[in-house]
């Protein structure tokens, strides 16, 4: 192999920088030739490709969001698109992909793959941290620590004015964000996709712990069964029916996937970057490097997709003990 090229794609994520700088010092300390696509399969399809240098990813690992820029493809759902992306790949010899992205990266890069046979290799990079074959996914960490901020902010606004709120996370279908925020800000309840809330146990125990605490954080996962954050505290304040009581919305948004990344993500892109570039150079493909009990692990694309990666069984149990 002499050729590679490495892209991002799908939702952007803290550490994806250092992830790029990998592939690419990696590759050329392998002797390769590296090339960066810009905005994904949509540069792939366009042929938007560019060589790339030690010196062209300098300054960039403390960096969020993604040098090489990323989108949501349509075109390249389809076999034209496909086509075009493998013509312009062949054109420039690149004999082996490093894709870094989420769940839906790797079902294009799988498809891909099963169509053309050019050699594959995944990073898990998104703030959802939804893919099974690592413990952590890159920008997980960062997108945690920057909601954390935002709900210790929320908490002393919510305990001078003795007001409830509803906090919406990121996350998609999975409540990984939501859970570590719910543990780390010490809330009162978190609601995620991945168990069925029960609003009445919810109500109960809320006014339960309105006789000893003055404000209540209930942190919310976007994808969660009853709704958005908006359309819960609706229901809850419904059913507590007390007017002297507050209650509040924030949605946190877009500001999870910004910011520098933390160390943690820094490091975590860096070892998948050159674990991507080892395996594609051992000769492995189909399949995403993640991390998994400190060590680099290789899982084919379609367990890393196929799989639901589940919450760990004592994180809410813990929420639930804490809050008392
Ligand atoms: O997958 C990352 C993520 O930020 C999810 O948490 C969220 O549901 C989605 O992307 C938002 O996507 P967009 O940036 O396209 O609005």
């Amino acid at each position: 192999m002499k050729k590679i090229a490495v892209f991002t794609s799908g939702g952007d994520s803290p550490g994806m920088n250092a992830c790029i700088r990998a592939v690419v010092r990696t590759g050329i300390f392998r002797g390769l030739e590296v090339y960066g696509i810009q905005r994904g399969y949509e540069g792939m399809i366009e042929g938007d490709i560019k060589r790339m240098h030690s010196h062209s990813v300098s300054n960039i690992i403390q960096r969020g969001g993604t040098m090489l820029k990323s989108a949501r493809s349509m075109e390249f759902k389809t076999p034209e698109g496909r086509k075009k992306a493998f013509e312009n790949l062949k054109a420039l010899g690149i004999e082996g992909l490093v894709a870094i992205g989420g769940d839906g990266t790797f079902t294009g890069a799988k498809v891909f793959f099963e169509e053309y046979g050019i050699p594959t290799v995944g990073c898990p990079g998104t703030i959802d941290n939804d893919i099974f074959g690592t413990d952590y996914t890159i920008g997980f960490d960062t997108a945690v620590n920057t909601a954390l901020e935002a709900i210790d902010k929320i908490r002393d606004t919510a305990a001078a004015h003795d007001r409830i709120f509803f906090i919406e996370v990121m996350g998609r279908d999975a409540g990984f964000i939501a859970v570590e925020c719910g543990i780390g800000g010490g809330a009162e309840f978190v609601m995620v996709p991945e168990t069925k809330t029960d609003l009445n146990s919810v109500v109960k125990s809320l006014k339960n712990l309105r006789k000893s605490k003055s404000s209540s954080i209930i942190v919310v996962a976007e994808g969660d069964d009853l709704g958005n954050a908006d359309q819960i505290m609706n229901m809850v304040k419904e059913k507590i029916k007390d007017p002297s009581k507050e209650f509040k919305v924030t949605t946190l948004g877009h500001i999870q996937r910004g910011g520098n990344p933390t160390a943690r993500d820094r490091v975590l892109g860096s070892r998948c970057g050159m674990g991507a570039v080892d395996g594609l150079i051992s000769g492995k493909t189909n399949c995403m490097a993640g991390v998994m009990n400190n060590s680099i692990v290789y899982t084919p694309f379609g367990d890393c997709i196929g799989q639901p990666k589940p919450l760990h069984p004592d994180h809410l149990a813990l929420i639930d003990i804490l809050s008392i």
